[in-house]
């Protein structure tokens, strides 16, 4: 184990330029002129797998391609499928970012680039370890099996389908996935929850085109109108979500885990400072906390209505789309919240407007029992990773498959995330810290040795 984990430490900078050139491959997911970069980020992942001594093979999905490899030379061993995707967000908007988002820099420490979190750094984190087994030791302490997929920042639409055919080949005792962040900088982090999600797109029509404002303003519903009063109605002025029905399936953390999160060194000053704003909002008498790791919220994504361009121009608009999400608590079933939203919309639709509000992609949120003996194999891992105990943490974001394996298929999994909170992932300048790369690293080649000792 000590050679291995030496041999991360001596390998640094050759696989931070390993991890440089996949992240200039501009795997954008959600659009379809980046296809052929989808297909060439794959292709160098399963020929760096192929490499390193691993079987590997591209299976072609109805939509982006999934890379699967594996190496099961250790019988009598427990498997690890180790799951992460090489798809990436849209980088717009451009002149916000201060180098190419696909030229990566090294700055202060950090990796810059579209990717280099999530997930294409931290995945990479579990392809150096198993690199760092096979070279130091020719062989691995477990069998190891990879799923990157493509489609996970657009919801894994072809996912399940293809999870469910291959079912007997991507069979595991236990998933690791590095696709979350740590506490804070110094606080190596389990992650025990994600949220679920939802999301909608409304389209309100109010007339045929739009009209002069003179002749018929103030006269006649306008398209815009009629949306933000529906979009004002989804809160209180205090901040609760307002749908009918919407908190009804929430379960509280135990006290237990409250307990343990009142103990965790976060103040609203320093939550705003990575949010870079000045003020709270949300749910009151929720600590920020709670309000983005226990309790489902809803955020108004994209509004698209009415004149946009250069100077005035005196319409009543007849059209206007909103785009919305809910984060669902994992209690809560997303096609009973399309439901209540959808009934929510209804009731205050204006006569002679037409509103419609259509969900996206739905998932289920997860929980994962902190007593395991698989979380207690990666709490140690952590400890060895980053020579500091690891503190257990929730999530507020969303890995869309992460319940399909633990539900359907039956496969516990590991939450174990190396970003820190303010990555800015899907944002401009998104970064990684190489120190943090380092020490995932070792934690990953670390639970190898941790897992086979179960
Ligand atoms: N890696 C994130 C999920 C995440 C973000 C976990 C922050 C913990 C903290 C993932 O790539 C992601 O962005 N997921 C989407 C899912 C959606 C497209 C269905 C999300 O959370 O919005
Ligand atoms: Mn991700
Ligand atoms: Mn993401």
């Amino acid at each position: 184990m000590d050679e291995v984990l030496a041999r991360i430490d001596s390998e640094r900078d050759r696989s931070i330029s390993d991890l440089k050139d996949l992240l200039r491959i501009p795997s954008v997911s959600s659009r379809p002129d980046h296809s052929a970069d989808m297909a060439r980020a794959a292709e160098w992942l399963r020929a760096r797998l192929e490499a390193m001594g691993l079987e590997t093979r591209i299976c072609e999905t109805p939509g982006h391609p999934i890379v699967y490899a594996e190496w099961l030379s250790a019988p009598g061993k427990p498997t690890v499928l180790i799951y992460g995707h090489f798809d990436v967000q849209p980088v717009e908007p451009l002149d916000e970012w201060s180098s190419d988002p696909f030229e990566p820099v090294e700055e202060g420490g950090n990796l810059i680039a579209r990717g280099a979190n999530d997930d294409k750094g931290q995945m990479f984190t579990h392809v150096r370890a198993v690199e760092a087994w096979l070279s130091e030791t020719g062989s691995l302490p477990v069998n190891v099996k990879f799923l990157i997929e493509g489609e996970e920042e657009i919801g894994s639409p072809n996912l399940p389908a293809w999870l469910r055919e291959n079912r007997e080949m991507v069979k595991a005792d236990v998933v690791a996935i590095s696709d979350t962040s740590q506490f804070g900088p110094g606080y190596p982090s389990v992650c025990t929850g994600l949220r679920g999600i939802a999301t909608f797109e409304m389209r309100v029509k109010t007339g045929q085109s739009d009209l002069h404002s003179g002749t018929f303003g103030g006269a006649v519903p306008n398209a815009i109108q009629v949306m933000t009063d529906i979009l004002a109605s989804f809160h209180t002025p205090e901040g609760a979500v307002a749908i009918e029905g919407f908190y009804s399936d929430v379960v509280e953390p135990t006290e237990e885990e409250r307990a343990s999160w009142a103990r965790l060194p976060r103040s609203d000053e320093q939550f705003m400072r990575e949010a870079g704003t000045r003020s709270l909002w949300g749910e009151p008498g929720r600590t920020s906390i709670e309000r983005t790791w226990s309790r489902p919220t809803l955020e108004i994504v994209g509004v698209t209505a009415g004149h946009q361009g250069p100077g005035h121009k005196g319409i009543v608009p007849a059209t206007a789309v909103a785009r919305f999400s809910t984060r669902l608590v994992p209690e809560m079933d997303p096609e009973r919240v399309v439901r209540l939203v959808q009934s929510h919309v209804a009731k205050r639709t204006p006569p002679g407007a037409e509103v419609s509000a259509v969900c996206g992609h739905g998932a289920r949120g997860t929980l994962i029992p902190a007593d395991s003996k698989w979380v207690q194999a990666a709490k140690r891992a952590l400890a060895v990773g980053f020579g500091k105990e690891p503190v257990f943490i929730r999530e507020g974001g969303s890995i869309p498959i992460v319940n399909l394996f633990q539900g359907e298929l039956g496969m516990p999994c590991l939450l174990l995330g190396y970003g820190l909170p303010d990555d800015r992932i899907h944002g401009p300048n998104e970064k990684f810290s190489m120190a943090d790369f380092q020490s995932g690293t070792r934690t990953n080649a670390a639970l190898l040795a941790e897992l086979a000792a179960l």
